[in-house]
């Protein structure tokens, strides 16, 4: 897997109350025994500050932004907001944004300028819903997320973002991707960024599995060559499954 770093991130969803957010990232930051794994969790708002004051050896991040600096957006928080209490990385194009809040690819493309240009790191998240995949045609589906909403970037931008592959039937569902499936949409995936910009870019680009991943499946899907870790969401919810995952590089 070359020189990629390695990253397993939590997206804690609408999950957790305020001392179970403090307690969380506190056992965390205590629990993390490796500096080579790059990881970061993703609070609900409210709690972005507080967990980013406990969080000396992992990141944090925000599951939302609005693509524009300030103004008349009434509800709405912005990257340069995002940025000022704490945060460094930002998902974008979650499953759950695009199906349930309509995200549409033009609005993701926008979303991921706005974080490139606040300094925050994308993570774009792609992945086929069940019927395109029983349909066999989860690539082209997922070669389309990428195109929409990431190919306009250029070389030294694109580089500045992390891919999280998480097929929609797999998250939340207990069904998790085989070794198989992930490792060839990921290879699939570095093949089409390598087309589009060249393989040292490709090579250089981690590229996230997500969907059921937890403390007993990990390390056989980060063993897979194009995995380079996980973006996870039940099991980051109890530090003790969330470290495991994070230790079973
Ligand atoms: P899950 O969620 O691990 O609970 O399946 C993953 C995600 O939605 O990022």
């Amino acid at each position: 897997m070359g020189n990629r770093q390695k990253m397993v991130f939590g997206n804690w969803k609408m999950n957790l109350n305020k001392k179970e957010a403090d307690i969380l990232s506190k056992e965390l930051n205590e629990g993390l025994k490796t500096s080579d794994v790059k990881v970061a969790v993703f609070p609900s708002f409210p709690y972005v500050g507080q967990v980013s004051e406990n969080a000396s050896r992992y990141s944090v991040g925000v599951q939302n932004f609005y693509p524009q600096e300030n103004g008349a957006f009434t509800g709405e928080v912005s990257v340069i907001q995002v940025k000022d209490i704490g945060a460094e990385l930002a998902l974008i194009g979650h499953s759950e944004r695009r199906s349930i809040f309509n995200e549409t690819h033009s609005f993701l493309k926008k979303k991921v300028d706005a974080a490139l240009g606040a300094g925050i790191t994308p993570v774009f998240c792609c992945g086929e819903p069940f019927e395109v995949r029983n349909a066999g045609e989860e690539r082209a589906y997922v070669l389309k997320q990428l195109e929409e909403s990431l190919f306009h970037l250029d070389k030294r931008a694109i580089q500045k973002c992390v891919i999280a592959y998480e097929p929609v039937w797999a998250i939340g569902t207990g069904l998790t991707a085989s070794t198989e499936q992930a490792e060839d949409m990921h290879r699939a995936i570095r093949s089409w960024i390598a087309k589009q910009y060249d393989q040292e870019c490709a090579d250089s680009i981690s590229i996230l599995y997500g969907g059921s991943c937890n403390a007993s499946n990990a390390k056989e899907l980060f063993s897979c060559p194009n995995v380079d870790g996980g973006l996870i969401g039940g099991a980051s919810l109890k530090s003790d499954s969330f470290l495991t995952i994070i230790h079973s590089f």
